[in-house]
């Protein structure tokens, strides 16, 4: 029997940081993905493979261990903690492939948790539902990350544009956002672990400043959803650079980031800031009309990818 998952990467429009504090945030389902597949293996091992990244590991799956035998590890300690959570032990091979390219900083984790949970229920026969997956992988994020929102896993795992809200509840938008973006990304990548700590220890040496910077970003994502909802695409951009400014303030912003942000915004695009955790990683452009221009002014220093949000999110079925 085989089990295939896929499941979207995302990127997050608003929010990051300030939803570590409880605060609003906007993220969505983009239109590439992490495939995985699940089958018995040739052998008495359990294997993990990743060919597009040239990535082979035997999994030691009882102790929660690998043997590398190519490539490197990354990606490899979220496929042990799903495999530990829902297998049973019995040799699998695990195969993963991806058009979310490594360091793009699109969460590229979450898509590759929530397949790899998928394929593996799948395979064997365990019902599941949307929430209970996207409750399964964000459980095995936190439980490699420390920390981790429910952000990503939910995005992977619903598609879609989604909101959380300050009590923690997702609403899906209806409306149709499906515009053109541009994501920048350096090959410097960022410690999403380090940022958030680095965030902390700013709030707490300067708490009256740094938080109500932080209620202020959380009040941005909520005139972005409004702007959202009327597709009012030049106020989604105008709040964008605004955000980008306090991610500034906040200290995740990086000479390359902030490089790539500025290069968007000459080169026509409504609006550009960091997306995820900063420290290196990724910006994304508003750029409806411009999106030639935006890319190729990015790619004169750094690497480029053209995206859209998509409404498509996890999908998994099995294989006799
Ligand atoms: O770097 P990413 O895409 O994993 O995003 C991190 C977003 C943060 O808000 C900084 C952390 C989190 O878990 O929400």
């Amino acid at each position: 029997m085989i089990a295939k998952a896929s499941a979207p990467a995302k990127a997050i429009l608003f929010g990051e940081h300030s939803v570590v504090y409880g605060e609003p945030a906007i993220a969505g389902a983009v239109n590439k993905r992490a495939y995985v597949t699940v089958k018995e293996s040739e052998c008495d091992k359990s294997i993990f493979k990743a060919p597009n990244i040239n990535f082979e590991a035997e999994l030691l799956t009882r102790e929660k261990k690998y043997i590398l035998r190519k490539g490197k590890p990354g990606i490899i300690r979220y496929i042990l903690e799903s495999v530990y959570r829902a297998h049973d032990h019995t040799p699998i091979e695990i195969t993963l492939t991806s058009n979310v390219p490594i360091g793009s900083g699109l969460g590229s984790s979450a898509a590759v948790t929530v397949a790899t949970l998928a394929a593996l229920y799948r395979y064997h026969n365990i019902r599941f539902n949307k929430k209970s997956l996207a409750h399964d992988a964000h459980m095995v994020e936190q439980a490699v990350q420390g920390v981790a929102s429910p952000l990503d896993t939910l995005v992977s795992t619903y598609g879609g544009l989604v909101y959380l809200s300050r009590n923690k509840k997702v609403e899906r938008f209806k409306v149709n956002f499906n515009v053109p973006f541009v994501v920048g990304y350096t090959t410097k990548h960022g410690n999403t672990g380090k940022m958030v700590k680095d965030v902390r220890h700013l709030k707490e040496k300067n708490p009256k400043i740094i938080n109500p910077v932080i209620t202020a970003m959380g009040n941005l994502t909520n005139y972005a959803k409004q702007a959202i909802l009327k597709r009012d695409f030049n106020k989604v951009g105008e709040l964008m650079n605004i955000n980008h400014g306090f991610l500034d303030v906040i200290g995740v912003n990086t000479l390359e980031l902030s490089r790539m942000v500025y290069n968007a915004r000459e080169a026509g695009a409504i609006g550009s800031k960091t997306t995820g955790a900063g420290g290196g990683g990724s910006i994304i452009a508003l750029c409806p009309g411009k999106v030639d221009e935006v890319a190729e002014a990015i790619a004169r220093d750094d690497n480029i990818l053209k995206i859209h949000f998509t409404r498509k999110g996890v999908s998994s079925r099995v294989y006799k």
